[in-house]
């Protein structure tokens, strides 16, 4: 599948399908305590490669994954946010995660937005899922931004096996959601 194409622009970002060279930030992310304390705990470049070729083969297979933000300014990427649905997963997630430096300044509610339009034009997805440990205050903060609620519990499959809250909303509720901030 041609994924060359695929370009979202918001006014301080850019995602797009991830490139070779977005490998060194993803690493450095993967590397990072505080970033990854949600996501499994910090991994080793090796293991993080495996994840970040991950990635981009559900591009090419499922036509969909989370896309590389980039930070227009700077140019420099700094995370990764978008559709994912691995095998055996709760729903229809769009998941979120920044570097460290990224964070509080509106980049994930003003990425994931950009997302989740997408997810809802072109996957013919009824609802979006965010899975979230109980103990994740920043994701749940996000998802709360996104007009997301808390919707039920459930467990990640393998390699996670974790028990999560699962957030979300239905295509209907984004799209009055969209409809009430482009009327303002
Ligand atoms: C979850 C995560 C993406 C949230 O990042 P974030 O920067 O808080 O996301 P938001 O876009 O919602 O930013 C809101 C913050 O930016 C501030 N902000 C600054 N400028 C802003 C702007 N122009 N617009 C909106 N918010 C702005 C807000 O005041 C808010 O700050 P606060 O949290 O101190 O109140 C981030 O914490 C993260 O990557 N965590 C690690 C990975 C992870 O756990 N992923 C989720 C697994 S479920």
């Amino acid at each position: 599948m041609d994924t060359s194409t695929i370009r979202l622009e918001t006014e301080r970002l850019i995602l797009r399908p991830p490139t070779p060279e977005d490998f060194e930030g993803w690493a450095a992310f993967a590397s990072d305590a505080d970033v990854m304390r949600h996501l499994g705990g910090v991994l080793p470049r090796s293991t993080a490669w495996r994840g970040f070729i991950a990635m981009a083969g559900a591009w090419q297979i499922q036509g969909f994954a989370m896309f590389s933000v980039i930070e227009k300014t700077t140019g420099r990427w700094i995370g990764r946010i978008g559709p994912w649905m691995p095998e055996g997963w709760p729903g229809t997630e769009v998941g979120w995660g920044l570097i460290r430096s990224a964070w509080g300044k509106g980049y994930g509610v003003e990425s994931a937005s950009a997302a989740i339009d997408w997810s809802f034009a072109n996957l013919g997805w009824d609802e979006v899922i965010h899975t979230i440990s109980p103990d994740n205050a920043e994701s749940k903060a996000l998802a709360r931004r996104l007009g997301s609620r808390y919707l039920r519990m459930d467990r990640l499959p393998a390699p996670f096996e974790l028990d999560v809250e699962v957030w979300g909303q239905s295509r209907a509720q984004w799209q009055a959601r969209s409809a009430r901030s482009e009327a303002k």
